[in-house]
């Protein structure tokens, strides 16, 4: 199985990080076709296409930008990068910006044409300097050379791209978090439709705003310069994931790193990319932490696809893929991935801040060999009051690991709950 190499194929020549290399790789062919086109025709292109947000969610890309009303005559339009990658397990963007800067810059500047945007964000983590530095440094070329600020290529199109640097929230990754961070408010998450409307119609400062991830305006080149015909031919086997993605794995393999794939790729195909397994799988986490774990049998049957992983319990994600060998023990894996949710939790909203916390306390107990009678169902019924209650996404993020854990190993959580230590003998993961 052949890695399919679209995003990636000249991540690694350092002269595609400079305009001259870039062009020369035939890099802004996209947009000096979609600046020949009308703004419905871009995102027509994109609906043809099948793209899907790379962010986690998948929701499809061409809705976001066909949602920003045609002629509203806003002060501004805002397209916006989310590159907070807070995430575990997922570095993607992190290579995309430091490795294909222009990618995600033609994309956005593509998007922004569509939308009419004339002011771009990209809000990237803090913890992020060299994609900061690198993505600085090929947005300073692209204005030099005309391709962002006034006019670009003569086109009468205008577009300004900044950067905003977070500080190291992964709710900041939250879109309607980001936006109050970015405009310089506690990073805490909005009321989201129907309660209020879409960033498209009311965004960053209540102008219409398009969001996107970092890997999802990286595709957009290739759709307008290619069709969205052709794109829409990648993954053509699942049922409706189109294209590539971009796996970070990472964990017992022997050769960790992103990998691009095309939908439709299994699971294990995927490992084998990476160097296969070291050991013996036990599980993985395949579309970052906040996903539900599946077991060694799963992931023989898993197939990458938004609706195929879903089938085998769990999901696409961020494409944050952690592969766990035999002397992982799950019950501290959890209580580890427990911790990072509930230092994370904004502390907004009562079942999120409570919950995350409460979970903490009954993981911790257990792996410090101190576990109740009932702390698993414990456990599941706190995830059951966390899990679609919560103001934003994070409280799902912090139940749906606990929750797919107990699901595909509840013998480890009991074990250790009444024999006071793990099944696994294995201090892999140590407990503070
Ligand atoms: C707690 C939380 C953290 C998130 N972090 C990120 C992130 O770091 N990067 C990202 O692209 N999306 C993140 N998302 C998803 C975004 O809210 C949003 O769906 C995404 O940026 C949309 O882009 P897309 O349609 O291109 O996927 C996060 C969501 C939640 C609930």
């Amino acid at each position: 199985m052949a890695e399919t190499k679209l995003l990636l194929e000249h991540a690694h020549d350092p002269s595609y990080r400079t305009l001259d290399g870039y062009l020369a790789k035939g890099g802004y062919a996209g947009l000096k076709r979609a600046l020949g086109m009308d703004r419905q025709a871009v995102i027509d292109q994109v609906k043809a296409s099948g793209l899907r947000g790379r962010g986690g969610a998948g929701f499809p890309t061409w809705i976001k930008w066909n949602g920003i009303e045609k002629d509203k005559h806003a002060p501004h339009h805002f397209m916006l990068c989310n590159a907070d990658e807070g995430e575990p397990g997922t570095f993607k963007d992190k290579q995309l910006m430091e490795e294909t800067p222009f990618l995600v810059i033609e994309g956005m500047t593509i998007g922004g044409y569509a939308t009419q945007a004339d002011t771009g964000y990209v809000y990237i983590r803090g913890e992020f300097v060299d994609a900061a530095r690198a993505m600085r440094k090929a947005i300073d070329e692209a204005y030099a050379a005309g391709y962002l600020g006034k006019n670009i290529l003569g086109s009468g199109y205008d577009f300004d791209l900044h950067i905003h640097m977070g500080a190291g929230s992964y709710e900041c990754g939250e879109e309607s978090a980001l936006m109050s961070s970015l405009m310089g408010e506690r990073g805490m998450p909005r009321l989201k439709f129907p309660h209020a409307p879409l960033p498209t119609v009311a965004g960053l400062w209540d102008l219409p705003t398009v969001i996107n991830n970092v890997e999802t305006y990286a595709v957009a080149p290739f759709i307008l310069e290619r069709g969205g015909e052709w794109y829409s031919t990648l993954g053509a086997s699942t049922k409706n994931s189109r294209g590539t993605k971009v796996f970070s794995v990472s964990g017992h393999v022997n050769k960790p790193g992103n990998y691009e794939i095309d939908f439709g790729t299994t699971l294990l195909d995927l490992f084998a990319l990476a160097g296969g397994v070291k050991g013996t799988l036990k599980a993985c986490v395949p579309g970052g932490s906040s996903v539900p774990m599946i077991d060694a049998d799963a992931c023989s049957k898993a197939v990458i696809g938004y609706e195929e992983m879903a089938e085998v319990g769990s999901m696409v994600g961020s494409g944050g893929c952690i592969v766990l060998n035999d002397q992982v023990c799950i019950v501290k894996f959890i209580w580890r991935t427990a911790l990072f949710y509930a230092n994370e939790s904004c502390g907004k909203c009562t079942p999120c801040r409570e919950g995350t916390r409460w979970l903490l306390q009954i993981l911790e107990r257990i792996v410090k060999g101190n576990g109740q009678p009932g702390d698993k169902e414990l456990l599941l019924e706190i995830c059951s009051q966390i899990d679609g209650r919560s103001f934003c996404g994070l409280g799902d993020a912090a139940a749906w690991p606990v929750v797919g854990a107990i699901k595909a190993f509840p013998q480890e959580f009991d074990y250790y709950i009444a024999n006071g230590r793990s099944m696994v003998e294995s201090d892999l993961v140590l407990v503070g």
